[in-house]
């Protein structure tokens, strides 16, 4: 991969660097000659206590983590606990690290947990917008110069019956022109909430000439990066329940416990992908190559298109390729969503910087068949249960069969202890 300018040396803040994500690009910054400041609530491995759920890879606590990679890089990743929605702490963070750049992952990013009822729907909005205000505020006072890089979601767009520009559509009605935001038709109230976000981040860039990139992500797969290897101190969390895990993962831990890949509905639903290295490429492409100030850039943040019925079919054939029986069925879906459409979204802009993507189908039995077969004695087979949370009833039943009783099992089981 190529980037046209490759600084090193800056102070970026990783915000929700506990989390799948935000951990190893933590690490590939602090490897590039960044000083990062990793900053996180720890609010999802509460979310986790609380429904039962838990990562299939053990994952270490945050102390742990820095600790193992100063030991075996030499390098400091600086780590603050600290919560979005209190704006004092995310005003005295920017006002004490002076960043670049901050990565913001920070939010709940479950879009069945937004579904479950009033509550989670009213905590995941606010979670997400008062943070992202917050750090709006924050940027605007302390670091005007910072370039935010916001993690959004393709699931803003909705699945319209026209191609998904890069964030902005020219139109003409009625005989003029204009360059506007793209419309934006969201399918849960966790999608919703990041469409907020990017309206405030649009009006700010324009009230206050904020710098900003605004990462439409597809859905990620993998776990390992180049870091993550390194030590178990140092793996990323990997989601395999019907709340927090992809359809791909789910369908990979059914698969390991001889369980029939379970697709909902007609599985036509088509959505963007991409391997964890290339997200970490991109964010990286996006700090090297930064928004002017004033400027709201979109950027469509996947390398591939699948349907559900497409990704299960793959599954199915890379494990029967290596001898691994798989079978496939289908359940009513508890979402409210068109289940065959249209859909093209365009993602030219980080091939444009220099992306040099990885392929699922190349990559599919080392990213994740392999490792969840490793793993399949963690899979709690109650997790993979039938879709908990309808989006017309709301309700979630592992959370009703299990509040206030424990969990299912220990949700850190077998977590490094630390
Ligand atoms: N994983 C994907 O496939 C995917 C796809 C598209 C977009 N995204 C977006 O990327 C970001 C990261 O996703 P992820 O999969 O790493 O999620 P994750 O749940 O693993 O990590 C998010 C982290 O943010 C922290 N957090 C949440 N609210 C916070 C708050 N108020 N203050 C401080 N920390 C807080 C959590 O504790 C968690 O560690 C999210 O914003 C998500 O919406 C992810």
């Amino acid at each position: 991969m190529s980037s046209r300018t490759k600084p090193s040396g800056l102070t970026v803040a990783v915000l929700g660097a506990d989390g799948y994500i935000g951990w190893p690009m933590a690490m590939h910054l602090s490897r590039q000659g960044h000083r990062v400041v990793a900053v996180d609530n720890l609010a999802r491995r509460r979310w986790d206590r609380e429904g039962g759920t838990y990562s299939l890879v053990p994952i270490a606590t945050m102390a742990r983590r820095v600790a193992r990679w100063r030991q075996l890089t030499g390098r400091e990743i600086i780590w603050r606990r600290a919560d979005m929605r209190d704006f004092r702490a995310v005003d005295a963070l920017m006002a004490e690290f002076r960043p670049q750049a901050v990565i913001h992952f920070a939010e709940q990013r479950s879009a069945p947990f937004s579904m479950i009822d009033r509550a989670h729907a009213v905590l995941t909005q606010e979670n997400n917008v008062v943070g992202t205000l917050n750090l709006l505020f924050a940027i605007r006072d302390q670091v005007p110069d910072c370039h935010l890089i916001k993690l959004g979601t393709m699931g803003e767009y909705g699945t319209p019956n026209i191609d998904i520009e890069e964030g902005y559509l020219e139109i003409e009605h009625n005989g003029r022109r204009d360059r506007l935001p793209f419309p934006k038709v969201a399918g849960s109230f966790y999608h919703l909430s990041k469409v907020h976000d990017s309206n405030n981040i649009y009006f700010a860039t324009r009230a206050w000439g904020v710098r900003a990139t605004d990462l439409n992500q597809g859905v990620v797969y993998g776990v390992d990066t180049e870091d993550t290897v390194l030590h178990p101190e140092l793996s990323t969390r990997f989601d395999f329940d019907s709340i927090w895990g992809t359809a791909l993962n789910r369908f990979c831990a059914q698969a390991a416990v001889g369980e029939p890949l379970t697709v909902y509905g007609k599985g036509g639903q088509t959505r963007g992908f991409l391997d964890l290295r290339d997200t970490m490429a991109c964010i990286t492409l996006a700090l090297h190559n930064p928004a002017e100030r004033g400027e709201c850039r979109v950027f469509n943040q996947f390398t591939e298109q699948f349907s559900v019925r497409e990704l299960a079919a793959l599954v199915a054939k890379v494990r029967e390729s290596h001898g691994l029986k798989t079978e496939i069925s289908h359940l009513p879906n508890p979402r409210v969503e068109l289940e065959e459409h249209y859909y093209n979204a365009k993602h030219q802009h980080l091939l444009d910087l220099g992306l040099e993507p990885h392929y699922l189908a190349d990559t599919l039995l080392e990213s994740v068949i392999a490792r969840v077969e490793s793993l399949r004695d963690r899979v709690d087979r109650v997790l993979l249960e039938a879709p908990s949370v309808s989006w017309k009833r709301g309700g979630n039943e592992i959370w009703e069969r299990y509040s206030g009783q424990g969990v299912s099992s220990d949700p850190v089981k077998g977590a490094l202890a630390g």
